[in-house]
């Protein structure tokens, strides 16, 4: 079987290690990496997504995307956790490849509608892309296979705030355009990631199988580590992005359930991800209006991390 994809990243250290990836993986068919602000600006996510993809020894069509969230003020890219270049600051080597002339919008909606009811996209970072697609072309609502979203949590608490996970947190206008537009929709969200960890020794083997784009994880791993052994006295990481790869080709790792999502968007509680369960009654029905969709309420960790580490060793 075969994945066509777009990528759409912040990359990001746990990025980088689900582009390499999207870029290996014999059942993924890559289409193009779109880029967003987030984990970095949106320049330097570029670059990172072009450089990833050369030392992967592939040209893969690279779209410039969101430089900050719709509505709410940009906070800045979170240098403590993946380094001011995306990469834990490791020297990184130059880049040759250019971003396509198109923006990322405008390549979600040609690449979608050039092979409709083929292509998933799958999204990692703050969801502005997706947003700015939808508004430009409707209709790839019905001509999408399936959205796949790393964000959120349903039952896990924030990572950013104590009740919202960074993706949807830093644009949650254009999280509840997303997650409610009525496409098929599968959100991998902290209830599933924070399931995974990865091991020194699961990093070591992925960085040795890599070739040169081995040693850009390597040193990447090394500064997200220590974040991870400061922030959760884990000596690991969670490989977030890779989860919602590893939901496509491997769903049976997964435990979902079929609901209503809506996004707070203003407040304390903004980047919150509310999930009314399919024919759960509430006291009233405002939060079992929106579309269903599916969304991961757990994970086999080990199994996740093993399919990762098989994936990339
Ligand atoms: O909360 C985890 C997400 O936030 C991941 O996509 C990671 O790359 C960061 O941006
Ligand atoms: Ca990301």
């Amino acid at each position: 079987m075969s994945y066509p994809i777009i990528f759409d990243t912040d990359p990001g250290v746990d990025d980088a290690q689900a582009i390499a990836i999207a870029l290996r993986h014999p059942e993924i068919e890559l289409l193009g990496l779109t880029t967003t602000y987030g984990n970095v600006d949106i320049n330097v996510a570029t670059r990172n997504a072009l450089l990833l993809s050369e030392l992967a020894g592939r040209r893969i069509p690279v779209a410039q995307g969101a430089a900050g969230p719709l509505v709410k003020p940009r906070h800045p890219a979170p240098a403590h956790i993946h380094g001011a270049n995306g990469l834990g600051n490791i020297d990184l080597p130059e880049v040759h490849g250019r971003a396509e002339p198109i923006g990322a919008a405008q390549f979600i909606v040609e690449t979608v509608r050039a092979r409709p009811g083929e292509v998933t996209l799958v999204a990692v970072g703050p969801l502005g892309n997706l947003a700015a697609a939808l508004q430009l072309d409707p209709g790839i609502v019905e001509a999408v296979k399936r959205v796949v979203i790393m964000g959120g949590s349903i039952k896990e608490g924030g990572n950013v705030s104590p009740v919202a996970e960074a993706n949807i947190f830093n644009d949650p206008h254009a999280a509840s355009r997303v997650l409610t537009a009525g496409w098929p929709l599968t959100l991998v969200g902290l209830d599933a990631t924070h399931r995974c960890v990865l091991s020194p020794a699961d990093m070591d083997a992925i960085a040795a199988g890599q070739g040169e784009l081995g040693a850009v994880l390597k040193g990447s791993y090394a500064f997200y580590r220590e974040f991870y052994q400061q922030a959760l006295s884990i000596d690991g990481c969670c490989p977030h992005d890779s989860c919602a790869l590893a939901w496509l080709l491997r769903p049976e790792l997964f435990t979902t359930a079929r609901g209503h999502l809506s996004v707070v968007t203003e407040g304390d509680a903004a980047g919150q991800t509310l999930f009314a369960p399919e024919g759960r009654a509430f006291i009233d029905e405002r939060w079992s209006r929106t579309p269903l969709v599916e969304a991961c309420l757990g994970a086999d960790g080990p199994a996740v991390v093993q399919w990762i580490v098989d994936t990339l060793k």
